[in-house]
C-alpha cells in the first residue's frame, strides 16, 4: 500500500518506536578482542599505528584479561611476537613460547574467558611469511604448503597443551583444517573447536597490524596464499572446504570491504560466522577522528553493526573493550 496510507516515518518518530523495530544489535557476547604479547614482564607499549592498542607481556596481559572478563567480553585472541625469529618459525611451536606462557596465566586468572590463539608462522619467521619457504617450479622462493602443515599442527598442539580453548589458523595453507582437526583428535582434544580464517584476502588493510606484530614479509607478498580481493566464488569454495574439513566456525577477513562474502556465508552455511574487523578498518576511523573529521564511537558502532547485519555472529575487533563499555 503506497503513500499516503503507508508512511515509513511513522515508526521512526521517537526513540522508543525506533528501539522496538530495530532489526539488528551488536551485543557484548559477539565480541572477540585481539591482543599482542611479547616476552618480558611489566610491558604495556602502545602500538604507533594502532593507537589505544598495546604490546603486552604475559603478566600485564593477564591483568588486562581480567578487566576484559569483568566487562563481560567472552573471548580474546592472542598474537605472539617472539624475541627471536628464524626461517622455520620455531617459536611458534615451542612449548614455552610467549603464547603458551600467556595462556597459562590467563587461564589461572580468568578461567571462564575463551582463550583463542592465532595459529600462523608469520610473526615467528625471519622472512615474515606465513609458512616455511621452499622453491617453486621456477626456482624462486615460495611458501611450501605441505611442509608448513606440519609446523601448524605442532603450533596448534602447543597452544592447546598450554590450555587454549580454541585455535584459529590464519595462514591460508590448503588442507590445514583437516590436518589440525585430526591431530587434535589423536591427542585427545576432540572437544577443542577450530575457528578457520577461511576467506582471508590479501589486503592492504593489514598494514597497521604488520607493524604491531613486527611481521611484514621481507620479500614478495602474500598473494600466493591469501585470496584475491576480486573473488567471491573462490571464497565460497574456501568456506565450504573448511567446513568439510571440520571447521567449527568460519571467518571472513577483512570485514567491511567483504560484507558480501559474509552475507553469502550467512545465507548458505550453517556454522557460526566470524568476521575480523582488521587493523586498517580501525586505523581509518581513528585517524579521521584524530583530525576531528569523524566521531570515533558512532563510526565504530556503525561499522560493527554493518558486519552483524551482513550476517556475522562473532566479530573480532580492536574495539571489543571500548564497545563493552559503550554498550554499558
Ligand atoms: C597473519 C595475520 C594477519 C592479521 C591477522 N593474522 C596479518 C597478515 O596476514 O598479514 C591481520 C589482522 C589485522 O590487520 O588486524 N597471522
Amino acid at each position: 500500500m503506497p503513500f499516503p496510507i503507508t508512511r515509513m516515518r511513522r515508526l521512526r518518530r521517537n526513540e522508543t518506536l525506533r528501539r522496538m523495530v530495530r532489526e539488528t544489535a551488536v551485543t557484548v557476547d559477539d565480541l572477540i578482542m585481539p591482543y599482542f604479547v611479547r616476552p618480558g614482564t611489566g610491558i604495556k607499549k602502545e602500538i604507533v599505528s594502532m593507537p589505544g592498542n598495546f604490546q603486552w607481556s604475559p603478566d600485564t596481559l593477564a591483568e588486562e584479561a581480567k578487566e576484559l572478563e569483568d566487562l563481560g567480553v567472552p573471548s580474546l585472541i592472542l598474537f605472539g611476537i617472539p624475541d627471536e625469529k628464524d626461517a622455520q618459525g620455531s617459536q611458534a611451536y615451542a612449548p614455552d613460547s610467549v603464547i603458551c606462557q600467556t595462556i597459562e596465566l590467563i587461564k589461572e586468572t580468568c578461567p571462564s574467558l575463551c582463550v583463542i590463539t592465532d595459529v600462523c608462522l608469520c610473526e615467528y619467521t625471519d622472512h615474515g611469511h606465513c609458512g616455511i619457504i621452499g622453491e617453486n617450479r621456477d626456482g624462486n622462493p615460495d611458501v611450501d604448503n605441505d611442509l608448513t602443515l606440519e609446523a601448524l599442527i605442532r603450533e596448534s598442539l602447543a597452544h592447546v597443551n598450554a590450555g587454549a580453548d580454541m585455535v584459529a589458523p590464519s595462514d591460508m595453507m590448503d588442507g590445514r583444517i583437516g590436518e589440525i582437526r585430526m591431530a587434535l583428535d589423536d591427542e585427545g582434544y576432540s572437544d577443542v573447536p577450530i575457528m578457520a580464517y577461511s576467506a582471508k584476502f590479501a589486503s592492504a588493510f593489514y598494514g597497521p597490524f604488520r607493524d604491531a606484530a613486527e611481521s611484514p614479509p621481507q620479500f614478495g607478498d602474500r598473494s600466493s596464499y591469501q585470496m584475491d580481493s576480486a573473488n567471491l566464488k573462490e571464497a565460497m569454495r574456501e568456506i565450504e572446504e573448511d567446513i568439510e574439513e571440520g571447521a567449527d566456525i568460519i571467518m571472513v577477513k577483512p570485514a567491511l570491504p567483504y560484507l558480501d562474502v559474509i552475507r553469502w556465508a550467512a545465507d548458505n552455511v550453517d556454522v557460526p560466522i566470524a568476521a575480523y574487523s582488521v587493523s586498517g578498518e580501525v586505523a581509518m576511523i581513528k585517524a579521521a577522528a584524530a583530525n576531528g573529521w569523524i566521531e570515533e564511537k558512532r563510526a565504530a558502532m556503525e561499522s560493527l553493526l554493518s558486519i552483524k547485519r551482513a550476517g556475522a555472529s562473532l566479530i573480532l575487533t580492536y574495539w571489543a573493550k571500548d564497545m563493552a563499555k559503550w554498550l554499558g
